[in-house]
């Protein structure tokens, strides 16, 4: 088997009494494009909340390309090539669209000490990101962020990730309160990742949605994976939902003695009698 890009190894999170991840282990492999599937609260942000150094797990490992790594903060995550992307990003609204591409790696023009940032290059560079995750409405890199749409929000931090190379890219929900050409547009971003020698974690609660773009799905509930190796090609998305939504051992009981009611999912094919 390849090598994994990504391990988490027993991932446990507990906020409280709240046991949000409960020994969770989760793999990404290069050029991957998987799918984290589970219901509110399944735990799906808190895993790459983990991975992108936004949240402290309360035990388990990470390794990256079979290194054990400790990822502290977002500015770790990204050192280890992880480029995390939410509905409201971590976009500064006051700032150019330039400034946010940059942001705290913006290219230097001068002596060192200077500290003078290369204005052209970078405004040269977002152009044509710009124009590479399809914002084809001409819009002046100079444009505050505050004043783009959700959409175009997004597709500037996807352009950030693409042009610092980041390994693994982490989708939460991107397409929430998206248009329809907006979210085609980030569908597409995720499909290419893979042929551009990225790997993707997709998070979102329209399985069509995933099942277009992702290579693997894996299913969280109640903080735990209950299936980690689906393949959306010999699938269907009744199926999956199955998996997600969960059946209780009386609803599986019920199926058994009505054999046809309900179909048993391969996650749950272990179950005694099924
Ligand atoms: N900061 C926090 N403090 C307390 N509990 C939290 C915190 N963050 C998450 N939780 C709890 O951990 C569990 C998992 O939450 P998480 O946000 O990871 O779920 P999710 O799968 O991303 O859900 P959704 O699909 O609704 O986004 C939930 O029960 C949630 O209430
Ligand atoms: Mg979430």
């Amino acid at each position: 088997m390849a090598r994994e890009l990504v391990l988490m190894d027993r991932i446990a999170k507990s906020y409280g009494r709240v046991r949000a991840l409960d020994g969770v282990t989760f793999r990404v492999f290069p050029n991957e494009i998987v799918g984290l599937l589970g219901d509110n609260g399944a735990g799906k942000s808190t895993l790459i909340k983990i991975l992108s150094g936004a949240v402290r797990p309360t035990s388990g490992d990470i390794s990256i390309r079979g290194e054990k790594v400790d990822i502290r903060s977002t500015r770790d995550a990204i050192r280890n090539g992880i480029e995390t992307i939410y509905q409201d990003s971590a976009l500064v609204p006051q700032l150019s669209i330039t400034r946010n591409l940059f942001l705290g790696r913006e290219p230097i023009r001068g002596p060192r000490f200077l500290n003078r940032m290369d204005h052209e290059a970078m405004e040269t560079v977002a152009r044509d990101l710009l124009r590479r995750v399809g914002i084809t409405k001409n819009i002046p890199p100079s444009t505050p962020i505050g004043s783009l749409s959700g959409g175009e929000r997004q597709a500037v931090a996807i352009a950030r990730a693409m042009h610092f190379h980041s390994d693994l890219i982490i989708l939460d929900e991107p397409t929430n309160n998206l248009g329809v050409a907006e979210t085609q547009g980030v569908l597409r971003f995720v499909r290419n990742a893979r042929d551009t020698g990225h790997s993707c974690i997709f998070i979102a609660h329209n399985i069509h949605h995933v099942f277009q773009v992702v290579d693997r799905i894996v299913v969280m509930r109640q903080g735990r994976v209950v299936a980690d190796d689906i393949d959306p090609r010999t699938t269907t998305v009744e199926k999956v939902e199955e998996v997600i939504t969960g059946m209780s051992d009386h609803e599986l009981r019920a199926a058994i003695e009505r054999p046809g009611a309900v179909d048993p999912v391969p996650a749950l094919a272990g179950h005694e009698g099924a």
